[in-house]
C-alpha cells in the first residue's frame, strides 16, 4: 500500500482529498494536517511516500521543497507557481530522485481541454481563454489558464493576427500572455470553470471544460499518487502521468 499523507486537510480540496484516499485500496492515509503543524516533523515521523498539498498559493512552492528534502513524493494542486519555481522543484527532485507532480489542474477533463487546445492551435492561432472560479480563489489568472497559454504559445505554427487593446477602461481587454489574452471572472456558485475560444475566417471554436463539483479533480489525485511512486523526476501537468 501507498502511504499518503495530505496537507491542507482541513480544506475544501483536503477533504475531498482524505476521501479519495480513504476510499481507494492501493492507498492508505497516514495522516491529515494543517496549517499549524510541522510538515517536516510530520514526514519525517509518519514516513509517507506521498504528500497532498492543497494549501495556499503562497506556501505550495515552500512546501514542496519540504516535502522533497524530507524524502517524500509530492502531489501538488496548490495553485500559483511560476515557471522559476517549477525548473528549481524539477532540478531539486532530480538530485533526490523522487518522483513527484505539480498539477495546476486534476481533472482529467480539464486536462484533455488543454490538450485539445494546443491540438487547434497549430490551425487557429486567434484565441483567448476565458476561466471562471469562485471569488475565494487567491490569484488570477489560474494555473489552469496560464497552463493552457503555455500550451497553446509552444503548439501554435503562426503568430495570431495583430489587435487594438485599446481600452476604455483599464483591464477590459484582460491580461495577455504569449499572446493569449486571459480573461478572469470570479462569481459565488462556480467550482472551476474555462472556455478556450478559437476565431478563424468566419468561424469559431469553443473547447469548455467545467468542474461542477472539487470531486471531479479526485480521480486525478489518485492517479498521481500511484504514478509518482514509480518515476525518480518531478513533472509539471497531470498529462505527463496518463498515458
Ligand atoms: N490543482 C487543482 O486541480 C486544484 C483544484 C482546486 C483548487 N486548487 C488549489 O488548491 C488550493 C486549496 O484550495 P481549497 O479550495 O481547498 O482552499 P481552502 O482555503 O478551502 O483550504 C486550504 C487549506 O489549507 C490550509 N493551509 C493554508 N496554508 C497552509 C500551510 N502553509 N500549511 C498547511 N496548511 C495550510 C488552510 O488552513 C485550509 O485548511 C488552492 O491553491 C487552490 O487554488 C487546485
Amino acid at each position: 500500500m501507498i502511504k499518503v499523507l495530505v496537507n491542507g486537510a482541513n480544506g475544501r480540496m483536503g477533504k475531498e482529498a482524505v476521501n479519495a484516499i480513504n476510499n481507494d485500496a492501493a492507498l492508505n492515509l497516514v495522516g491529515e494536517i494543517d496549517y499549524k503543524d510541522d510538515l517536516a516533523a510530520t514526514i519525517t515521523s509518519l514516513k509517507p511516500d506521498v504528500v497532498v498539498d492543497f494549501t495556499a498559493a503562497s506556501s505550495g512552492f515552500e512546501n514542496t521543497k519540504i516535502i522533497l528534502n524530507a524524502g517524500a513524493r509530492p502531489v501538488i494542486g496548490t495553485s500559483g507557481f511560476v515557471e522559476a519555481q517549477v525548473d528549481e522543484l524539477k532540478a531539486l527532485s532530480k538530485e533526490t530522485s523522487l518522483g513527484g507532480l505539480i498539477a495546476p489542474n486534476f481533472s482529467v477533463g480539464a486536462v484533455l481541454m488543454m490538450k485539445f487546445a494546443a491540438e487547434a492551435a497549430k490551425y487557429l492561432p486567434d484565441v483567448e481563454v476565458i476561466e471562471a472560479h469562485s471569488p475565494q480563489k487567491e490569484e488570477s489568472p489560474s494555473g489552469t489558464g496560464l497552463r493552457t497559454a503555455e500550451m497553446i504559445a509552444a503548439a501554435r505554427t503562426s503568430s495570431p493576427q495583430i489587435t487594438s487593446d485599446k481600452e476604455l477602461v483599464e483591464g477590459a481587454r484582460g491580461a495577455d500572455l504569449h499572446n493569449v489574452k486571459l480573461n478572469s471572472i470570479r462569481l459565488p456558485g462556480v467550482v472551476a470553470q474555462q472556455t478556450v475560444f478559437f476565431g478563424g475566417l468566419s468561424e469559431t471554436l469553443k473547447i469548455e471544460h467545467n468542474s461542477q463539483h472539487r470531486e471531479s479533480f479526485m480521480p486525478g489525485v489518485v492517479l498521481a499518487c500511484k504514478k509518482v511512486v514509480e518515476r525518480d523526476e518531478l513533472v509539471y501537468g497531470l498529462e505527463h502521468l496518463m498515458d
